[in-house]
């Protein structure tokens, strides 16, 4: 079976202590993953002509699609993709050159461009799209094509945004014990 990491111009993606990576994904290049976090079936992650990182206990669900974009006369550093702790990002989403911060859920489907910045503690819904250098402030719900500040959180929901981390650091312990 092909392997799921390879290097890019000599560089390989660094894994932290715990993390699980479905044999179907495919991560390339320059990419940092923190401890316990989880990339999960058909991930694709190119770390090619800029970098990823991820950090601690965050998950990225299945079939989501991970980029950056290049440096440039008109962009010098390009956008790097930084993707915080504790951060749940759903099936099928599109994370492209965009900072996200801690304790986040992306919705299903959603689509957050580049320079976007989304602060800690946020909810985007499912089918959200984030478009270019957008801030999304900390403790509101985001929804809607383009996206809109619908609400604020309840304290439920922002108590839901680590819980929702912790039960994918629970279900990738599983996965890695059966792999064992
Ligand atoms: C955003 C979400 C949390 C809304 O929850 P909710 O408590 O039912 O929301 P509300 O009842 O406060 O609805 C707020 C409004 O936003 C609308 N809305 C809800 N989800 C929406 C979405 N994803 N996109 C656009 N509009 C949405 C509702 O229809 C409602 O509209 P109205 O005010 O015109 O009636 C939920 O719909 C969602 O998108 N969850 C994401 C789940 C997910 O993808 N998890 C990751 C995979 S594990």
């Amino acid at each position: 079976m092909q392997q799921p990491l390879s290097s890019f111009k000599g560089i390989m993606p660094t894994i932290g202590d715990g993390v699980y990576i479905a044999d179907s994904s495919r991560l390339v290049g320059e990419i940092k993953i923190g401890a316990d976090s989880s990339i999960w079936h058909m991930v694709a992650a190119r770390g090619d002509v800029n970098y990823i990182t991820i950090g601690e206990r965050s998950n990225v669900q299945d079939g989501t699609v991970l980029h950056v974009t290049r440096k440039s006369a008109g962009n010098p550093q390009g956008n790097p993709l930084i993707i915080g702790d504790d951060v749940t990002i759903g099936h099928k989403c599109m994370l492209h050159g965009c900072t996200l911060g801690n304790r986040i859920l992306v919705g299903m489907g959603a689509i957050v461009m580049d320079g976007a910045v989304v602060e800690d503690d946020v909810f985007i819904g499912a089918g959200t799209l984030v478009p270019p250098n957008k801030r999304l402030e900390s403790g509101y719900l985001y929804v809607g094509n383009p996206m809109v500040q619908k609400r604020p959180l309840k304290e439920n929901e922002i108590a839901f945004l680590k819980q929702s981390a912790i039960n994918y650091v629970e279900l990738k312990e599983e996965y890695l014990a059966e792999a064992e």
